[in-house]
């Protein structure tokens, strides 16, 4: 199962993950790392800026999970912005080795195949940080996406669409349909980092991690992964049938063992 560790805050999981991807990239400089998008990510984000200050960062490598189709790369609310914003520009690494699907109309037939074929071509994805979205989605693979899924274009439903239109001036200018890494090629990365914070990702959570293993949940995927750890704050954990169980064994934990 997924190892379950509750911190107190965000900024609290967002320390643990980078003192994990410093870890990660002291021992292997060109390290692959796959990069979520939205809030849930930007903790990690803000803990690296000073734990890779004086390292060398020039040979990392990153995969977004997704992107929006038929978006202008350069609107804001494109992930190749948000990644280069949020990512690249403070982190200080190499443009050229940070990949985001591309969701060019022109291209797009072929553009999943392209993406799987790129992650191939560095190895595969080390460490994978994930988010959850309310539908229980991780990535953009929606309820019902197979997981045996690859890179692909997928529909994204109403609830997402909500979800996301704090980022743009409406829901209608959310785009309707997205490229993401699938659930297979996100099972394929070694070690797999599913954050969530509050109440309102409480329910996915919960069903993520001890739910019966299905595709109208896509996040319970992750109990097929043999290397995964969760990280919650208390009001995301608050519906763990578990949770004092996952507190005793994180609190008990070999110093040998890491995450
Ligand atoms: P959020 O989105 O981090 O903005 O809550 C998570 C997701 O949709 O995967």
């Amino acid at each position: 199962m997924a190892e379950v560790v509750i911190v107190p805050s965000a900024a609290d999981a967002g320390a643990l993950v980078a003192d994990e991807i410093v870890r990660l990239i002291a021992a292997r400089p060109d390290a692959v790392l796959g990069l979520a998008t939205g809030s849930t990510p930007l903790p990690v984000y803000g803990a690296l800026r000073p734990r890779l200050e004086g390292v060398d960062v020039s040979r990392v490598r990153g995969f977004a999970l997704d992107e929006y189709v038929g978006i202008d790369p350069r609107h804001p609310e494109s992930y190749r912005s948000v990644i280069t914003k949020e990512v690249v520009e403070p982190l200080g690494l190499d443009p050229d080795r940070i990949h985001t699907p591309n969701g060019d109309l022109a291209t797009i037939a072929h553009a999943g195949d392209d993406y799987e074929r790129a992650i191939a071509d560095a190895g595969g994805i080390d460490l994978q940080i994930l988010g959850i979205g309310t539908s229980g989605h991780i990535g953009f693979n929606e309820p019902g996406s197979s997981f045996a899924s690859r890179t692909r274009v997928k529909t994204l439903i109403e609830q997402t669409r909500r979800d996301n239109a704090r980022f743009f001036d409406s829901v209608d200018d959310v785009p309707m349909h997205c490229i993401t890494q699938g659930l297979g090629t996100i099972l394929s990365a070694r070690h797999l980092f599913l954050l969530a914070f509050g109440e309102g990702k409480a329910a996915a959570v919960a069903g993520a991690v001890e739910g019966p293993v299905t595709s109208s949940l896509p996040g319970s995927a992750i109990q097929l992964h043999p290397h995964v750890t969760v990280v919650v704050d208390e009001a995301a954990a608050s519906r763990l049938e578990h949770a004092d169980y996952y507190r005793y064994a994180f609190a008990n934990k070999p110093a040998w063992q890491g995450l």
